[in-house]
């Protein structure tokens, strides 16, 4: 993940530029991905965005995956999925409640794990992380092609 410590969305874009698509709880469960992909699905639609989401979809569910599977908490935390719009781009905000950061793993040919985070740096436009008092929020944003009304 990139070194760049990122900050909300809220605090650093202009009043006006960025609107909340929407925001998800999740267990720290094996559903959450998916669910997560459906949310995704479901708030781009009701706001009538019409793009090609596959990008997004892998993004969200590395993001997800990586806390189901990483980020373990000590209490009855649960995972927080934000969803917001900047023209084009679609920032993906995925907190959980382990302060730790993503960490690339160097991977041989026949590892079986460790490319999730070389799989969102490809497809992100931008992405970045921060600690907060419960624990983190990576984000990353993605280029979205836009239907033919846009
Ligand atoms: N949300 C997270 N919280 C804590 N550590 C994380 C998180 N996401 C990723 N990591 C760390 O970064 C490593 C690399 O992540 P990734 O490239 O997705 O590989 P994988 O998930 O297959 O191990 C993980 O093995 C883990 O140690
Ligand atoms: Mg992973």
């Amino acid at each position: 993940m990139s070194p760049s410590v990122g900050r909300s969305l809220a605090r650093e874009s202009e009043p006006g530029t960025a609107e909340l698509l929407g925001s998800l709880t999740l267990d720290y469960a094996p559903r959450s991905p998916s669910l997560a992909r459906q949310f995704v699905k479901i708030a781009l639609t009701a706001r009538g965005i019409n793009a090609e989401t596959e990008a997004l979809d892998v993004v969200v569910s590395e993001l997800v995956t990586n806390s189901v599977m990483h980020a373990r908490p000590v209490t009855s935390a649960s995972i927080r999925l934000r969803l917001w719009q900047v023209r084009h781009l679609i920032r993906v905000e995925v907190y959980d409640a382990d302060p730790r950061i993503p960490m690339p793993r160097k991977t041989k040919p026949d590892d079986e794990r460790g490319r999730g985070i070389y799989i969102i740096r490809d497809l992100a436009a931008n992405q970045g992380f921060y600690r907060n008092r419960t624990g983190k929020c990576v984000w990353v944003d993605v280029n979205i092609r836009l239907g033919k009304e846009e």
